[in-house]
C-alpha cells in the first residue's frame, strides 16, 4: 500500500481516539459527587460469576454475604441480584466485552460483586475482544482500583491506589498497525483523571493517619503522560500538608518491595494503571498470593468488587476447580460491605478471614491435599 495512504489511515484512527478521549474529559468535568448510600432505601448488589473458577468462588462469597446480611435482605434494605451472561462463551457469541443486555442489568445495580472473567489474548485462537474487567471499569467509570495488602507480623500495611481508566488501558485494544512492520499503542493521562485518583488516595491517607503517599511512575522515560501524572498528583498533595509525598520509579519500587528493611515504610502507593496492575500482583504475593487479595473498583455512581487474579482456567482443565481459594472474593466482599456503609459487618468478615488465616485449621492448596472452597467458606462462616 502507498505510504501516504497508510499514514493517513493511522492518523485518522489516532484522531478518532483523541476525540473519544476529549469527550471523556468533558464528561469527567461534569461529573457529580459520590453517591451517598445512607440516603438509599435499598442497595442492589449485582453478582456476576464470571469464568473458570469465578462461579465457584463467587458462589462462596454470596453464601458468606447472605450469612452476614440476612436481616437486611429480609427487611428489603439489600437485594442480591444474580446477573447471568458475563461468560466468555456469551461474550464471544455477542462479540462484546460486556453484552449490552448484561450491562443494562449491571447498571440497574448500585454495586457489583464480580468473579474473574477470562480475557482472550491476541493469538490465543479466541476473538480479540476487550477484557470484561477493563470494559466494566470504563463503562461504569470506576476510576480507582484500591488494593490493600496486610501482613501484620511484618508491620506491612500497604494500600495501592491504581488509576483504573487511563494509562495503557484507556485505548488498550485500539492500537494501530501503521504498516506490517510498525505498530503503535497509546497511553493516556488526563488532568481530571489524575486529580481524582490522587484526591481519593490522599483522603484515604488522611483518614487512616498514614503520613506518606508514594507516587510510582516511569517518568524518567515516559515523560509526558507520567510527568503529568506526577504534576497533577503533586498539586492535589498541596491540600494535604501533613502528608509527605515521595516519588519512585516503577522498576526500583518492585525491588524496594522485596527489601524487608524498607518495605514497611510504604503506606499508600499511587500509580497509573499499568504500574498499579503489576505492583499490586507483586505486593499480594507477599501476603500469600493473588488468591488472597481483593480489589475495589470505585467510581462516583457505581462500584465493583473483585478478586485481583484471573479465572484460572488451568484449575478447571485439571479438574481442581472445587479447591479454588475463595479468600480473594471474600476480601472483595468485605470491601464492598465497607463501601456501602456496613463497616461493622465488613470488620466482622475481615476478622473472620484473618482468624482463619492465622489459625490454619483448614488450608487451601488448590489441590486435593487442601480444603475445598466450600469447606473454607464454612470455616469462615463459623467465625462470623
Ligand atoms: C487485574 C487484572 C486485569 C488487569 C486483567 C484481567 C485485564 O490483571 O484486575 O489486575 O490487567 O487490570
Ligand atoms: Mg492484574
Amino acid at each position: 500500500m502507498d505510504r501516504e495512504v497508510q499514514l493517513n489511515e493511522a492518523c485518522e484512527k489516532f484522531r478518532k481516539l483523541m476525540k473519544g478521549q476529549l469527550e471523556r474529559v468533558e464528561r469527567m468535568k461534569n461529573d457529580g459527587d459520590f453517591v451517598d448510600y445512607s440516603q438509599k432505601d435499598k442497595i442492589r448488589i449485582g453478582v456476576c460469576g464470571g469464568d473458570g473458577i469465578g462461579p465457584i468462588i463467587t458462589a462462596e462469597s454470596v453464601r458468606v454475604l447472605k450469612a452476614l446480611t440476612k436481616d437486611l435482605v429480609e427487611n428489603g434494605k439489600i437485594e442480591i441480584v444474580g446477573i447471568e451472561g458475563l461468560t466468555i462463551e456469551n461474550r464471544i457469541a455477542k462479540m462484546q466485552p460486556i453484552p449490552d443486555d448484561v450491562l443494562a442489568e449491571i447498571k440497574k445495580c448500585d454495586v457489583i460483586l464480580k468473579g474473574p472473567t477470562t480475557t482472550p489474548q491476541k493469538g490465543s485462537g479466541m476473538p480479540n475482544i476487550e477484557s470484561a474487567n477493563v470494559a466494566m471499569r470504563k463503562a461504569l467509570d470506576l476510576f480507582a482500583n484500591v488494593r490493600p495488602v496486610r501482613i501484620p507480623e511484618e508491620g506491612i500495611e500497604w494500600t495501592i491506589f491504581r488509576e483504573n481508566t487511563e494509562g495503557g488501558y484507556a485505548v488498550g485494544s485500539e492500537g494501530v498497525n501503521v504498516t506490517d512492520d510498525l505498530a503503535i499503542d497509546f497511553t493516556v493521562t488526563t488532568k481530571q483523571g489524575s486529580e481524582r485518583i490522587a484526591a481519593l488516595a490522599y483522603d484515604y491517607a488522611r483518614k487512616n493517619g498514614y503520613g506518606r503517599v508514594s507516587i510510582v511512575t516511569k517518568a524518567n522515560v515516559i515523560k509526558t503522560t507520567d510527568g503529568n501524572f506526577i504534576r497533577d498528583c503533586r498539586k492535589v498533595s498541596e491540600n494535604y500538608p501533613e502528608i509527605v509525598t515521595d516519588e519512585w520509579y516503577a522498576d526500583i519500587m518492585t525491588a524496594k518491595l522485596i527489601d524487608k528493611k524498607r518495605r514497611k515504610d510504604f503506606k499508600v502507593l499511587l500509580l497509573p494503571n499499568l504500574y498499579g496492575d503489576i505492583i499490586s500482583d507483586e505486593a499480594a504475593e507477599f501476603q500469600g498470593g493473588v488468591g488472597t487479595a481483593g480489589s475495589a473498583n470505585i467510581g462516583k455512581k457505581y462500584a465493583m468488587f473483585e478478586a485481583i487474579h484471573g479465572s484460572a482456567p488451568r484449575m478447571i482443565d485439571e479438574g481442581r476447580g472445587q479447591y479454588a481459594d475463595p479468600c480473594s472474593m471474600l476480601r472483595a466482599t468485605a470491601m464492598m460491605l465497607s463501601h456501602i456503609g456496613l463497616n461493622d459487618r465488613a470488620e466482622k468478615l475481615t476478622a473472620a478471614l484473618d482468624q482463619c488465616f492465622a489459625e490454619k485449621k483448614l488450608v487451601i492448596t488448590g489441590r486435593s491435599d487442601g480444603a475445598t472452597c466450600s469447606q473454607y467458606g464454612d470455616y469462615v462462616i463459623s467465625k462470623l
